[in-house]
């Protein structure tokens, strides 16, 4: 690079105030010390690696949902140079490195290596050689997540890649299960140590404060998630949608992650759920991305009231309302309110919180907003 690194980082530092601004709204008072922060990184990942004594520090971004905190990262992401830089999404990552890991040497199919060495190739793959990894909402929930992020955790520090994560939960908070916790308390402490932690919590959850309407165009710059819908039992699909039920005929197997699934309709890039098809049989994270690497829109009806689906079918609803929003995939949403009479003081599932910002993003007709977890 030519540039000094100062300049590195009032250019970064312009391109999020430009951002901001393309989508009509600027930085928060809770973002500025992340923006701050993500400038100078810019500007010492500007500079050749070999004049660092170590790789420029870390930085963990953690706050409540809708806060801006995927915003800050893909921005900074996005005004990065070309080369040498990555982003994952936390399902994406475990789906790839399991992939990566099953069947190639030293996976358990293969005696000659041990389980370890499988894994680190599999991540030596996802991270090519980058410089930089971004890394979205970082969590950890079973024993199985412990061990595949101490790994990466590892590997990026022998590696001198500076790591740069968002998370909904501080740094003492990840595995939040007691049963597991102590096994993330290495990796707890690696990242106290090693990364700089920025809250942005501020007062508002962004994905509330606006009138969904109307929609942005993805063509744009809008989010495609944002054009989705919910809607009621009572309620005239919009027309722009084009939404007649399927007829029995359209009903066609779909190919998802190493098996079918039984849509109702295939429409172009518009797939056609039941939601008992969908959520309440054993599917998972890796088919829903599968689906969204296909379709551009997803309708799934017969959605119940959450309250009354089964533990694993409200986990399923929550992860695929994850996938459909990091891949940008409208969601169209027919039946029951899924976050109606939802009490407000239980945590149903783990993540629900986030499930409920998300779908606050969908439009409804006739009702300015959805309602939040809890009830209208
Ligand atoms: N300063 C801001 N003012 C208004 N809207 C903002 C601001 N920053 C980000 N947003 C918008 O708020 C929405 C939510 O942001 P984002 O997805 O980054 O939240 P998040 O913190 O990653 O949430 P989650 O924890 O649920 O993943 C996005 O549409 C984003 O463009
Ligand atoms: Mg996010």
């Amino acid at each position: 690079m030519n540039f000094p690194a100062h300049k590195h980082d009032q250019a970064m530092r312009r391109h999020f105030h430009e951002a901001a601004a393309r989508r009509g709204f600027s930085v928060a008072p809770a973002q500025e010390a992340a923006v701050e922060r993500l400038a100078r990184l810019a500007g010492e990942l500007a500079r050749p690696a070999w004049t660092f004594p170590k790789p420029p520090r870390d930085l963990y971004v953690w706050g409540p949902v809708g806060r801006g905190k995927s915003w800050l990262v893909d921005t900074f992401y996005e005004g990065l140079p070309d080369g040498r830089k990555r982003r994952l999404h936390f399902h994406d990552f475990f789906r790839r490195l399991h992939g990566g890991v099953s069947g190639r040497p030293g996976s358990r199919h293969d005696s000659r290596h041990d389980g370890q060495s499988a894994v680190d190739g599999a991540l030596d793959e996802l991270i090519g050689d980058s410089r930089v990894l971004v890394f979205d909402e970082f969590h950890a929930h079973d024993a199985g997540d412990a061990m595949l992020i101490a790994r990466l955790f590892r590997t990026l520090l022998d590696r001198r890649i500076t790591l740069v994560t968002t998370s909904n939960y501080p740094p003492a908070g990840l595995m939040p299960d007691p049963l597991y916790h102590h096994l993330f308390e290495p990796t707890i402490k690696l990242i106290e140590e090693r990364m700089d932690v920025l809250d942005v919590t501020g007062p508002v959850d962004f994905r509330r404060l606006a009138a969904p309407e109307p929609a942005p165009d993805p063509a744009e710059g809008g989010r495609r998630f944002a054009t989705g819908w919910c809607l009621l039992p009572d309620d005239t699909a919009p027309a722009e949608l084009g939404l007649t039920a399927p007829a029995p005929a359209e009903a066609t197997a779909v190919p998802a992650h190493l098996r079918e699934l039984p849509a109702r309709a295939v429409r172009g890039e518009l797939v056609w759920f039941g939601f008992d098809a969908l959520c309440e049989t054993a599917t998972a994270v890796p088919d829903y991305l599968v689906l969204a690497e296909r379709f551009t829109t997803l309708v799934l009806d017969g959605v119940p009231p959450l309250v009354e689906a089964s533990a694993d079918g409200r986990q399923r609803f929550a992860n695929l309302v994850d996938v459909a929003c990091d891949r940008d995939l409208r969601l169209v949403l027919m039946g029951s309110d899924p976050l109606a009479d939802l009490p407000a003081d239980q945590a149903l599932t783990r993540d629900l919180d986030r499930t409920a910002s998300r779908l606050a993003m969908l439009r409804r007709p006739d009702r300015t907003r959805p309602a939040a977890a809890g009830g209208h």
